[in-house]
């Protein structure tokens, strides 16, 4: 074993055994790390045509640094299709045009460097355009061709599934709908077929039907259905190869991860996951030898089965934690924040749900990677949503994110508190929900909020700076701001890094009163208290600590606190937050 190898086991059985935790691999700076993610047809927009790209995110990388934050990860910037927000990738060795060229992402990557802040970009390994040349290859040059197994053809559907893509055609856009696994052949408008016919008269498809599914072969195939071909089948060992390259390929111009796209969905009927961890895990050796250091953020929404697969950070996603759900949304259906979400003023909600969920997560993951929670994303609602629309209650949440274990996301625009925005259309694919989340970034209050030159209806979607208030120019001026409280929670996780990934984390209030939320982060290093009362109305209680003076590290001025025989008693204003270390 080399020298640097030996290091790095070292190091991992002193993480596991303590009270830190990684992955055998992980680089340090990812134990530390409080992640920053753009959308970057949304951020800024450098040459005037009123959608963001590369050399616009690179003018705003001091911004990026102000936060506190150490590094960005990007939503695809890949040659796509744009039916699915560059979900659906044509070339994934080539920069969109629209964002620039390769020597622009090289010069941003270098500049992020400078500056101390990593890269990471957004890997789509489950499924390509169906545009991609390997698919037009795929799908019409027959069952011999080169690139037949890429992707997963039959020539014949049941008759459901033939329903299904008949009421597809009937719903407004048939890209957007989630209607019927296989897609007819035709629609994909492949080219010719060499002998009069296609592959397959159907493909499977992983979202939308523009995205057919990169065959990463089947767990348990049926042999009656020869399209069920093994994982380590010539076509799914081709595309294991494929993904590595595209891997190499970005690593070498010196990205520093990748954030995976859809990561569970890649073998097929894998219902317990077996067989996509394994594939991970050969990813995950392969980047060890060869690329070690460099990190993988998983979009799988179970960190028990990612992290022990290979990934560094996994999320939380709401629509498959019914914990992060129920502090977030509530029980509200779909992607509205019901009233009785726990960062609610109405404060009828509770945490219970998902403290347990968190725990139960935590254990299972700790020794491999980082549960990532994140303020929003370019799927889901901004804070700023419904009801929670204060100042006061979005620097709550942030509060709470920032002092959570794991590797935090924060959406951009989150931090000067951009609105959800509702109504708008549904652009590239976004359906009107998302639409919402990836209104452009608002700087200052020049035209377009300085984000493009562009005519307004030019713009990739409107901006709304509600009356010049939600811009950064604006927030600057204001040390009361949420772009300012922000910087000062982000100071004080780096400052005190058992508010990080050192410390264990433990609920010491009564979780039948959930306002307001107290825990304790405690490493060697020492104890730190977080008390929350994201409920509009003052509230009190009183809660058992190590004992000691109460430093305050950070609070907006509306919570005290003080000793009485049965412990120590907080008092926190309506939608208020501190952070205290102990003091012996
Ligand atoms: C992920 C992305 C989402 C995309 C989908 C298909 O969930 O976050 O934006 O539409 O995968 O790639």
């Amino acid at each position: 074993m080399k020298l640097s190898k030996l290091l790095v086991a070292a190091a991992a059985t002193m993480l596991a055994s303590g009270s830190m935790f990684a992955h055998k691999t992980t680089p340090d700076w990812i134990r530390s790390a409080v992640f920053y993610d753009i959308y970057p047809c949304s951020f800024m927009d450098s040459d005037g045509n009123g959608i963001g790209d590369l050399p616009g995110i690179t003018s705003k990388l001091d911004y990026v640094k102000s936060l506190g934050v150490d590094a960005i990860w990007m939503n695809p910037i890949f040659e796509s299709g744009w039916f699915d927000g560059g979900y659906d990738i044509k070339d994934y060795f080539n920069i969109d045009p629209r964002f620039g060229t390769k020597t622009d992402l090289k010069n941003l990557v270098d500049e992020a460097h400078k500056r101390g802040l990593k890269v990471c970009l957004d890997l789509v390994p489950g499924h390509s355009s169906n545009q991609h040349q390997w698919f037009r290859k795929a799908a019409t040059e027959g069952k011999d061709g080169r690139y037949a197994d890429y992707y997963i053809f039959v020539d014949s559907i049941s008759d459901k599934d033939k329903k299904d893509i008949e009421k597809r055609y009937k719903t407004p856009n048939p890209q957007d709908s989630k209607l019927g696994l296989w897609v007819p052949t035709k629609e994909a408008n492949p080219g010719e077929p060499k002998d009069g016919k296609y592959t397959g008269e159907y493909y499977y498809r992983n979202y939308y039907p523009c995205q057919p599914a990169l065959n990463f072969g089947y767990a348990n195939p049926d042999p009656s259905k020869p399209w069920q071909q093994p994982v380590d089948a010539p076509g799914p060992k081709a595309v294991r190869r494929e993904l590595k390259n595209i891997m190499a390929y970005w690593f070498d111009l010196g990205v520093d991860g990748f954030r995976v796209d859809m990561a569970a969905s890649l073998v097929k009927n894998d219902k317990d996951k077996k067989e996509t961890q394994k594939l991970w895990n050969e990813m995950r050796e392969w980047i060890d030898r060869e690329y070690p250091g460099k990190v993988l953020i998983s979009e799988w929404g179970n960190p028990s089965q990612s992290c022990p697969a290979g990934f560094d950070c996994d999320f939380l996603l709401i629509h498959r934690s019914p914990g992060f759900k129920q502090i977030t949304r509530g029980t509200s259906p779909g992607k509205s924040v019901g009233k009785d979400a726990y960062f609610e003023k109405t404060g009828i909600g509770a945490y219970d749900k998902f403290v347990e969920e968190f725990n139960k997560q935590y254990l299972a993951s700790k020794d491999y990677g980082y549960i990532s929670l994140f303020s929003a994303n370019h799927d889901i609602n901004r804070l700023n949503s419904e009801g929670r629309d204060t100042p006061d209650q979005i620097k709550t949440f942030m509060t709470w994110l920032l002092t959570m274990p794991g590797v935090p996301f924060i959406h951009f625009g989150d931090e000067i508190m951009m609105r959800n925005v509702k109504g708008l259309p549904s652009v590239e694919g976004s359906r009107e929900e998302r639409s919402g989340t990836r209104t452009p970034m608002q700087w200052d209050n020049t035209k377009n909020a300085g984000f493009s030159t562009a005519a307004p209806e030019k713009l990739f979607l409107p901006v709304f700076t509600d009356g010049g208030k939600l811009t950064v120019a604006t927030q600057e001026q204001d040390p009361n701001s949420v772009l300012n409280h922000v910087r000062r929670v982000n100071k004080v996780r780096h400052d005190h890094p058992t508010l990080g990934n050192l410390g264990d984390w433990v609920t010491v209030s009564d979780m039948s009163k959930p306002y307001p939320w107290i825990y304790t982060r405690t490493s060697a290093e020492g104890t730190y208290v977080v008390a929350l009362n994201p409920g509009g109305k003052a509230v009190k209680a009183t809660v058992e600590l190590p004992e000691g003076k109460l430093d305050c590290l950070l609070s907006d001025g509306k919570t005290s606190v003080k000793t009485t025989k049965k412990g120590t008693q907080f008092s926190l204003g309506g939608c208020s937050s501190a952070i205290y270390k102990v003091v012996k």
